[in-house]
């Protein structure tokens, strides 16, 4: 971290210890204009982050704190195609991916938005086809099913997207998705699907990801034990950036997407990779959904710290992570479709700043990303937010909401929306001790019972959450919520000073891996093991 950044945290820290003592409740009290203050509105999204344990000063130190980190300088490196990721010696643009074809954005002197609408271009064609039945299966059918074999950020963020996006379907093929190299999950897909009527799109930026390739090579044998060899030039394309792999894969060049090595994988889906999500919502829809994400990039590039959505999300995270030291974060959306989100925001923020050393390689004596989790809620509420509030440990929560609901169900959506609201509200408020004995007393316990549960029935509150309401849960929504949260893991990396594009991490095991299988398959010895690892081995090789 620079000089001036740890200066601006221990100001921050020192801020803190002033602030000690000071409630939610003291800060709502003492300010009735807390929420106009302390929320921000981007057209239709509003982030409310009134709820978070911040005063005016707080959010002036965390300015600071991005000023002196050079937030501004590495945003616009970023933007203008400078090489960031630096142990890979890449510009990082997925900023590009959305950005309109007469944009301008330049990768070594190159404008890449020709060969960015190029590729979206084709997507289009081959979207619409596939949905309106102009391309056909090897038995000339149309294709009801698309499997999307892919994993990592070649699955989860076009899978996510596609569960968010159900409702805008109107009459595509079903869409499905195969990641893991356990077989169950491609045997469970295939088995309810027709092969005369299947189409599989295989993705992966290097075409040479195990799980995916394992999982190809499973399909294509599928499909050509059924409809033949011949067939499979018709039931297969590719996304990718290895055009070779793909060759050599037999999958015809006419049918192969590409992409650019300045898209990081948990940053494609706005690229080649999200041609699932085009087949599924049409290509008009897809682009709603780009444009909704432009919109948000040029949000983040152009407004003010103080009214900046992401970077006052990703301040308020540094704010819980480094000066009070709290190890995870939730998001838990009240929007059953996007189940799936706080997986994608998984790969986004732990990949991306899951680091312990900084851009130029010296050891981090600071925290840097948080374990990101959650479910949506309600289902969440009976499951783990007993500890969210009454646990030892506090958990600074992102709650997400829409205001008008996809259908008209009776009153779901309003019963939804308020469980939503009382749970931040019950975070920051919580129940004191004095509150819970006045409600037991009204019910008529006697004094020893009040005593005796009164230390359960309290709550400490003042646990810290932000608010993302929108309207809608629509393409544009979608799109602009996914970015928010890539940019707010980039401000957070820019403090942090660490090279969020690399993902070295994943390295080792899948070595280590590749070291395994001949062992597990009995096709080497169990040498050279560590006790755990061949006694595991041996057991495996007795049970099975
Ligand atoms: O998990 C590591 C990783 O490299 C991710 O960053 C990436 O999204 C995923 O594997 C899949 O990679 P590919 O698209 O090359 O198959």
């Amino acid at each position: 971290m620079k000089d001036g950044a740890k200066r601006a945290l221990e100001a921050l820290a020192e801020h803190e210890r002033a602030l000690a003592g000071t409630t939610l409740r003291d800060l709502f009290a003492a300010d009735p204009q807390r929420f106009s203050r302390f929320s921000v509105s981007l057209g239709d999204l509003t982030l409310d982050y009134s709820k978070n344990g911040v005063t005016a000063e707080t959010m002036l130190l965390l300015a600071r704190l991005a000023e002196a980190a050079g937030l501004a300088e590495r945003r616009a490196a970023m933007f203008s195609g400078e090489a960031i990721n630096n142990t890979e010696g890449r510009a990082v643009l997925h900023v590009a991916l959305r950005a309109p074809r007469d944009a301008d954005i330049r990768v070594d002197g190159e404008n890449v938005m020709p060969a960015v609408h190029a590729v979206l271009d084709r997507m289009r064609d081959f979207a619409e086809a596939v949905r309106s039945g102009a391309i056909r299966s090897a038995t000339g059918e149309p294709f009801s099913d698309v499997v999307n074999i892919g994993i990592g950020g070649s699955d989860l963020g076009p899978a996510m997207a596609t569960a968010a996006l159900t409702p805008y379907r109107d009459g595509g093929p079903r869409v499905h998705f195969v990641s893991n190299v356990d077989g169950a999950h491609i045997a469970d897909t295939l088995a309810d699907l027709e092969a005369g009527r299947t189409l599989f799109l295989i993705a992966s930026k290097t075409f040479t990801t195990s799980e995916t390739m394992t999982n190809a090579g499973t399909a294509r044998a599928w499909l050509a034990a059924q409809l033949g060899e011949a067939a499979v030039a018709d039931h297969f394309a590719a996304i990718s950036t290895n055009l070779a792999a793909v060759s050599a894969f037999g999958i015809d060049p006419g049918r192969v997407f590409g992409f650019w090595d300045w898209v990081g994988g948990r940053y494609s889906v706005w690229s080649a990779i999200g041609l699932p999500l085009a087949i599924a919502i049409g290509f008009d829809k897809f682009a709603e959904f780009l444009g909704g994400a432009h919109a948000m990039d040029q949000h983040f590039l152009t407004a003010p710290l103080d009214r900046n959505i992401p970077a006052l999300m990703g301040l308020l995270g540094i704010w819980h992570r480094n000066v009070k030291g709290m190890a995870t974060h939730a998001v838990l959306p009240y929007d059953q479709r996007l189940a799936r989100f706080p997986a994608h925001l998984q790969q986004l923020d732990m990949e991306s700043n899951g680091k312990r050393v900084t851009r130029d390689g010296s050891p981090i004596d600071y925290e840097t990303g948080p374990v990101v989790w959650g479910e949506p809620g309600t289902n969440g509420q009976h499951a783990f937010y007993q500890l969210l509030h009454q646990g030892t440990d506090i958990v600074p929560c992102d709650f997400l909401v829409a205001a008008e609901p996809q259908e008209a169900l009776g009153d779901h959506h309003a019963k939804l929306v308020a469980n939503c609201l009382a749970q931040s509200e019950a975070l920051a408020f919580g129940k004191t001790e004095a509150e819970a004995r006045a409600e037991l007393r009204a019910v008529g316990l006697p004094d020893a019972e009040i005593d005796r549960l009164a230390p359960h029935k309290s709550f400490p509150g003042n646990r810290p959450s932000n608010t993302l309401l929108y309207r809608r849960l629509d393409p544009a929504t979608l799109g602009a919520l996914i970015a928010l949260y890539e940019h707010k893991v980039f401000v957070q990396g820019v403090v942090w000073d660490v090279n969020s594009f690399d993902q070295w991490g994943v390295e080792l095991g899948k070595a280590l891996a590749g070291r395994l299988l001949p062992i597990v398959r009995d096709d080497a010895p169990a040498d050279a093991l560590d006790s755990s690892t061949a006694g595991l081995v041996a057991r495996f090789r007795a049970l099975r």
